[in-house]
């Protein structure tokens, strides 16, 4: 554990909002895993996890996480299908990616020792500004703001600031008004404050203000007959829709999988090969396309296993499922392997991976002509989502073209 300066120092706040914010999170804040101590390396795998996967989502990541791999080096050593499959089901994938890459630059060039201040902090891959002012404030005392979504909405109703808190230009406006009152000994809570105010109090609708520390100095809480009505939300658009057909080639009682590009949306996951369906194409049709032109395989009569619907953080996709056996001599032309159901369990694959692999399973060897069946499949969007990166080409034989690639 490093000798960071925001835990509890006892010092007086000279400033009464930062004093009544701080004593409110002194009283009130939850427990959580990562608070136990301020050990640079669990509130980095906590910063990373949270930035874009809510707290109570979290916490069991983070607890299977840090039982994995308790340090630095032990991550740094790990496989990354180890890591990825620890991560599977929190989404964005290259969080993952990212911590472990970076973790291998600490333990390796870094002789195992953290960066030491925000912009040695940044220089770490997946560290980015909101991060490297979490950590370093938290970690090192270093006095700087930590501005994510939930500070910025608390900030812009603190402060009735009207503009577009999206924008940097706001966003720098409003991390410029905290930092006058950020207390020089407590940065680190009062950072993790403003977050916790955010997360439990000053939601993003339906602000709970008669139980907020700081409503008396809030301009929003005091002016607005509607606090909640800032900041302003952009109309949700409806996420787009695609049709994609995937192929479970049975061989021997294993499945033929392939692995994603490392980079990219589900970067470094395995799956089974498929990909869009094109217009006027059906979707039995698209499925033999996709695996003649992925891995050169022909199989016999496809059957249906139905179709599974997922929706990501930026789409939904349609799933068409089909099973087909391929002859004991067949041979794949792409990289990717025989997998045995029983090996699913150790390798790191999507959501809509998953519940094909249910499915099918759920179907028995069988694989009954099950239709459509949106009832069974379709629930809420995942826990998290992959990062929108506009690619994601496959490994197979085809160099995948815009129009087939199935952001999936
Ligand atoms: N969100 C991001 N970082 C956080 C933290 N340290 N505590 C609570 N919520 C957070």
């Amino acid at each position: 554990m490093r000798g960071g300066r925001s835990g509890r120092s006892g010092a007086p706040v000279s400033d009464r909002r930062a004093a009544l914010l701080l004593a409110w999170f002194d009283a009130h804040r939850r427990p959580l895993p990562w608070r136990a101590d301020l050990d640079p390396y669990r509130r980095w795998v906590a910063e990373v996890l949270l930035q874009q996967t809510r707290v109570e989502q979290a916490r069991p990541y983070f607890d299977r996480f840090v039982a994995q791999f308790p340090s630095v080096a032990a991550l740094a050593r790990a496989p990354r299908e180890a890591v990825l499959r620890v991560w599977q089901g929190a989404g964005y994938y290259a969080r993952a990616r990212h911590l472990h890459d970076a973790a291998r630059q600490v333990a390796g060039d870094g002789a195992g020792v953290f960066p030491r201040g925000r912009d040695a902090w940044a220089t770490l891959p997946g560290v980015g500004p909101y991060i490297a002012a979490a950590l370093a404030s938290q970690v090192d005392g270093e006095a700087v703001v930590a501005m994510d979504a939930n500070v910025a909405r608390v900030a812009s109703r603190w402060f009735l600031e009207t503009g577009d808190v999206r924008s940097a230009r706001v966003r720098a406006r409003l991390a410029a008004r905290l930092a006058t009152f950020l207390p020089r000994d407590r940065p680190g809570a009062f950072n993790e404050a403003l977050m916790e105010l955010g997360e439990t109090i000053c939601r993003p609708t339906a602000p709970s203000c008669p139980d907020c520390p700081v409503r008396r100095s809030c301009r929003a809480a005091r002016e607005l007959d509607d606090p909640g009505a800032i900041p302003r939300r952009p109309p949700s658009r409806p996420k787009p829709h695609v049709r994609a057909a995937v192929v479970v080639v049975e061989r021997g009682g294993r499945w033929w999988m392939q692995r994603r590009p490392d980079r990219g949306f589900l970067g470094g996951l395995w799956e089974f090969p498929g990909g869009k369906i094109e217009p006027r194409e059906s979707p039995e049709a698209a499925a033999r396309r996709e695996l003649a032109e992925e891995t050169g395989l022909r199989v016999g009569p496809l059957r249906t296993a139905g179709i599974v619907r997922h929706a990501y953080s930026h789409f939904s996709v349609d799933l068409h499922v089909f099973v087909g056996t391929a002859p004991a001599s067949a041979r794949p032309g792409s990289p990717g392997r025989w997998v045995a159901p029983g090996e699913l369990g150790s390798l790191p694959i999507a959501r809509g991976t998953g519940k094909i692999v249910s499915r099918i399973r759920g179907a028995g060897r069988a694989f009954p002509d099950s239709g459509s069946d949106p009832g069974r499949t379709r629930r809420g969007p995942p826990l998290g989502g992959e990062a929108r990166s506009g690619r994601s080409p496959r490994q197979g034989r085809r160099a995948s073209t815009a129009r087939s690639r199935v952001p999936r």
